[in-house]
Formats: C-alpha cells, structure tokens, sequence
C-alpha cells in the first residue's frame, strides 16, 4: 500500500524506525494529504527530512506534509475499493440481534441487527473470519410463567400480542397471589427436567416467535450464521459452574454469587438452585472458546447492559475461560427516542412493533424495499453507536443530504452514465489527457483525493465499531462526485482521454460507493 511505502520513505529519510511514523490527514487539504509529526516528537530537523521526500513541505512546529503527486493519486483511484487482508483469518464472533421469544422484536433489537451485521460485514470484508450469533432469549424463568399461563387457562391458540397479554396479566395475578411466583419456578423446573408436556408448550412459543423474527430478517436481508439462543447452553452450564464454584464463586445466602469489583456481584445460581442469564452468557463464552477460538467477541447489545457485561467479562477472564488477550467488547447501543425526546413507540403503545415500522419504511420509499430499508439502516449507522437516535422519517427518507437514498441515488446515476458508454474502460495514465495539458481540474482532484481514503476508513470504522465513518466518508464522495458531475461533462467530454478518464473516474466512485453501503448492509440498486 502507498501509505505504507510513504511511512518507509519518511522513515528511512529521518532515521527512524518505520514503526514511529505515524500518517494522518491534515485538517485541509490544501496543506496536503498525508503529515506526519515525526519530527517534533522525535526532535529531529524537519526541513531537512522534507527535503529528501517528494512533495513535502513543513507547516507549523515541524509538521511535515506531503501532497501526494497526480500519478500517486491515479493509481490509488483505480485500486481504492480493494481492501487489505488484516484479518488473516483470525476469528471474531459478532454476536448480535438477540431477541426474546414470546416477545414482539422491538426497535432496541433492530438496533442491535442493524449495527451487529456492518460490524460483521466489515471485519469480515478485512479477511477477518466472522461468526454471527443470534443469541436469543429462549430461556429462563420467564418462560415458566409463560407456560404456567398458558396451562391454567387452557390457552391453545395463541401468537405473540397473546403471549405477551398473558406474561403481563402474569404479574398483575402475581402481585395478590404469593403462590404463584413458586408455581411458575416449578413449571420452569418441569421444562428443565424435560417433562414432555413442559417442552411442547415452550417449542410452540419458539416456533410462534421465530416466525415473527423470520419476517423481520427477511424485510431486513439479513442471514446470522448461527442462532445459539440461550436454551443451547443448557447442558454447558454445569461446566461453568464448576469452574466458578472451584475458583472465584462464593455462597451468599443460599445463592451463589461472583464478586466483580464492580457495583453488585454476578449471580452464578439462585438460592433455588436455578441458573441465571449469566450463568449461560458464562457458559457462551467457553463454549465459544473452546469451539471458535476467537481473538475478539463483539457483543451487540445496548447500553442499558453495561455493568451486567463488565461483570461478565471481568468474571470470564478471572476463571480464565478465556485468557487476558481475547477482547471482549460491548458495543452499548443508545436508544432510539421519538421526536418528543420519549422512548419510541408506535400508537401510543409502549412497544413498537418493528415489522410495522419496516412496512412504514417501505411504503414511504414508493413500495420499494431497498430504498425504505436501506434508508432505516443508514440512518441508523449514521449516529454513532452510542448515541440516542431521534426517529424522524424526514431525515431518513430524504432524498437529499446525508441519507441512504441520497447515496443509493448517487450510485444509481452513476451506473446510468456507465450504461451509456459503450467503449471498453481502461484506467488511462495521464498520458492520455495530453490534449488538455495533462491537468487534473478542481472538481476531478477533489475526488481522486478523497477517495484513496476508503481502505483506511473502513479500519478505522471496524477498530473503532464505527460504521458512522464509513457513512460519512460515502456522503461526502458523494458530493464530491456529484458537484463534479454538475459541472463537467463526462460522455461528452471535449478529448477522447479526458472522456476516458472521466468514466473511469466514474467508474471508481461507483465501485467505491457500492461497496461502502453494501458492508453498511445497504443494496446499491442499478437503477433509482
Ligand atoms: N436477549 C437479550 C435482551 O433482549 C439480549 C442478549 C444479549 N446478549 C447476551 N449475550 N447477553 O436483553
């Protein structure tokens, strides 16, 4: 990579080794694309280092800039949406979506879809090999409430609002009725001891629930590799337990606990014995260990879970069920909020159906589903992960300013000039604008120094679970192709290597910009 051969070139200039060369951008371009701050932390004479390197130039205390040449910029321009190999194949498993069964897919697992497949997309785009988990709710003692409803009032035909319906009245009988609590620990138990008439009940939930969920990744056009809800661990859990209890799990009436050194501890067991949502995240992180190996687990979840997974990460790297240098990430999605600055919801209810949102989405795009989901998507990826998000359908709809249908417009019009040439693209040297003096005008260097860029962007976007860079770095192509665009002509250039050049340059961007809001998880239609 050019960049890399820049950091060489600078190194070996200052006498140093490459590993203290660090390139940024400067803030404007007009001082250059690249600079390097070498020289003042290492105390070295940055005019002299300037000298030796083409296109430098030194700027303040003895920063160096370097203003990359027309060549270096045609050469980046034709390679810009291949990315480097970073990953070699190590593993990351990207666990994500997440949903409860016997509950509506709400607008917070939407999140948490949305965000887990660009983290995927990117890592694996990066020659990272990723797993995606879905790690569902499918178990706990909620579910002997559930079944406990389900038994007592002989419910037989039932879907989610129904589910639903019955865990809340659940609660409201609970509150007057002591006995019911115990009642609803003893269906829980029956399902866990296998009991036939337990199991039937609970399958008929998860088939009920995965069929709403199928609808939603459907509308979404999103496929997770694997679906390890909660129940998966069931038969894993006595391991982690073992593992706590003979390490760092202490007795605490009757239950036991994990002291984290953070607010409360972790509860490995009840006082009655039950297993808990952490004893099976527990139990998830050895499992992962021991069948996936990974370098890092991303967990997708929102930011409502914070101190729950900084107790699980400093509980798993104390019983060691992974060693210290696995990362274990919780990316702590922010909220979507409705205009009032309230919780969203639809029709004044207090869950927001997520499948009539998607309907809205689409509807509003004209009946056409890439335009309404991937407006919801980018819109979504646009806010920083950990960001509150105001819904507006404006903002997300609009087909100007930084929204997704801007830029799928953007790519679609570029494929229509595309469409139009019918001479074979090549990427022409500047040889081939001789005719026009060999000149890059404004709007055509503003585009080839940008989007050189993208490689490095889509790094940083993934290191930094940041696919709001990735956004704003396609925007702001587009814009600039789209003022380049507005002013000259491409098919009907004046020179034959000015139009040749000009649709590769095209060519380039649309490539670029194809790429960038396919690992968002956004179709780049042909036509708009
Ligand atoms: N089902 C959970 C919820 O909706 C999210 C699961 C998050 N992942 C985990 N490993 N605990 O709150």
């Amino acid at each position: 990579m050019l960049r890399d051969q820049l950091r060489q070139t600078i190194a070996e200039a200052a006498g140093v080794d490459i590993t203290e060369v660090h390139l940024e951008h400067p803030n404007l371009e007009t001082y250059g694309d690249y600079s390097t701050n070498v020289a003042i932390k290492k105390k070295l004479d940055a005019k002299a280092i300037a000298a030796k390197i083409p296109g430098a130039t030194v700027a303040g205390p003895g920063f160096i800039n370097i203003t990359l040449t027309p060549e270096n910029l045609l050469n980046l321009m034709s390679t810009a949406s291949d990315l480097p190999n970073i990953g070699h194949g190590q593993t990351i498993i990207v666990e994500y979506s997440s949903p409860n069964i016997a509950k509506h897919f709400g607008i917070g697992h939407l999140r948490s879809t949305i965000i887990g497949q660009a983290l995927y997309n990117l890592y694996e785009a990066l020659g990272y090999k990723t797993i995606g988990d879905n790690h569902l709710g499918d178990w706990g003692t909620q579910f002997g409430k559930l079944l406990y409803m389900l038994e007592k009032y002989s419910v037989t035909e039932y879907d989610i609002d129904k589910l639903e319906e019955l865990y809340i009245e659940f609660h409201k009988l609970a509150e007057n009725d002591k006995s019911l609590e115990n009642e609803a620990r003893k269906w829980f138990k029956r399902l866990e001891d296998k009991d036939p008439i337990a199991r039937e009940l609970w399958n008929k939930c998860i088939q009920i629930s995965m069929r709403e969920f199928k609808r939603v990744y459907d509308l979404l056009n999103v496929q997770i590799d694997n679906a390890h809800g909660e129940s998966f661990y069931e038969d894993k859990m006595p391991e982690v337990i073992k593992i706590a209890k003979g390490s760092i799990a202490v007795k605490s009436d009757g239950a036991w606990i994990i002291e984290t050194g953070h607010d409360s501890p972790l509860m490995l067991l009840k006082s009655d014995g039950g297993t808990t949502y952490a004893t099976r995240d527990l139990a998830a992180v050895l499992y992962r260990k021991n069948t996936f190996d990974p370098i890092k687990i991303i967990y997708e979840v929102g930011a409502e879970q914070t101190l729950y997974f900084a107790q699980l990460f400093t509980a798993s790297k104390k019983m060691s069920l992974v060693s210290n240098d696995v990362e274990l990430i919780h990316t702590k999605h922010g909220l979507y909020l409705a205009s009032d600055g309230k919780k969203f919801s639809t029709r004044g209810g207090n869950t927001v159906k997520l499948d009539e949102v998607l309907e809205e989405a689409i509807n509003r795009a004209k009946g056409i589903p890439e335009v309404g989901i991937g407006a919801i998507k980018y819109f979504d990826l646009l806010h920083g992960i950990q960001s509150n998000i105001v819904f507006d359908w404006d903002k997300i709809l609009a087909l100007q300013g930084n929204s997704g249908p801007y830029l799928q417009y953007t790519h679609a019009r570029i494929m229509s000039v595309l469409a139009k040439n019918n001479s074979p693209l090549s990427f022409p040297s500047l040889k081939l604008r001789e005719g026009v003096g060999g000149e890059l005008n404004t709007e055509e260097l503003s585009i080839l120094r940008w989007i050189y860029k993208f490689p490095e962007v889509v790094e940083e976007a993934a290191s930094r679970y940041s696919p709001n860079l990735l956004c704003n770095f396609i925007y702001e192509l587009a814009q600039r192709y789209n003022t380049f665009y507005n002013k000259c002509s491409i098919l009907s250039a004046q020179y034959s290597g000015e139009r040749e050049f000009r649709l590769a340059l095209t060519k380039s961007v649309g490539d670029v910009l194809k790429k960038g809001l396919n690992l968002l998880g956004i179709s780049a239609p042909e036509k708009m």
